[in-house]
């Protein structure tokens, strides 16, 4: 399939937490709740495909990735209502959007890859992307003096140098779970979530020498 392959191209190399790995499991989930939700499925399958094409974390350029990106669909033949469509989910699906003031309402393809991107970063694959993250970006693992902070902006979120990748799951993990939008999703991530808060309480106890 063309997507897949053009997003592989695009997105294998990465070695972040954001890789053609993250992709294929967003692709997965996607198609599952899809299955309890009325939506475009071409159009939602695509933006799971291709929902990071375009992320100014991992693109120095991300004005090119979306040339880039238009070009691709328009040589696909997909519509221009198609493309608009797809752009407007790449662009307003992240975390990082949901901080700012100004939200953008998704479509319902939308809502549904966000709640697939946002169960990916949930649950032991959560655990494993967030310690993945934090290695990759020198974080510190735990420092018990630094609470976590509240509500964050858009700019204290993107400030690694006050992070620990416990205080992750507080300022960003654990929250995910109350801003999904499916049913399907919502369920799914009851499970993970628990998974999360053992692995947090154990991680305290060990710390503490507690057992
Ligand atoms: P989004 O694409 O929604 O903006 P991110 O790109 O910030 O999300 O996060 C991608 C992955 O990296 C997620 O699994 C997330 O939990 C993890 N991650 C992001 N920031 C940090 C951090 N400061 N410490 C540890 N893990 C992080
Ligand atoms: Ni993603």
């Amino acid at each position: 399939m063309a997507v897949r392959n053009f997003a592989k191209e695009q997105l294998g190399e990465d070695r972040t937490g954001h890789g053609f790995d993250h992709i294929e499991r967003v692709v997965n989930l996607t198609k599952k709740i899809l299955k309890d939700e009325t939506a475009d499925r071409l159009i939602t399958i695509t933006a799971a495909y291709l929902h990071d094409i375009s992320d100014d974390k991992l693109f120095a350029d991300p004005a090119a990735q979306n040339e880039l990106l238009n070009k691709f669909l328009a040589d696909q033949n997909f519509s221009s209502s198609a493309r608009t469509q797809i752009n407007s989910i790449i662009n307003n699906l992240s975390f990082s959007k949901t901080l700012t003031s100004n939200q953008y309402p998704l479509s319902p393809a939308g809502k549904i890859v966000q709640d697939a991107d946002r169960l990916d970063a949930i649950g032991a694959i959560g655990i494993t992307r967030a310690i993945y993250y934090g290695g990759s970006h020198a974080e510190t693992i735990y420092d018990p003096q630094l609470a976590p902070r509240k509500k964050l902006t858009k700019a204290e979120y993107r400030d690694l140098t006050n992070e620990t990748i416990i205080n992750h799951f507080y300022e960003k993990l654990l929250n995910l779970k109350e801003l999904l939008n499916t049913a399907t999703a919502k369920k799914i991530a009851a499970g993970r979530q628990q998974v999360m808060l053992s692995f947090l309480a154990e991680f305290k106890a060990e710390w503490n020498a507690e057992k």
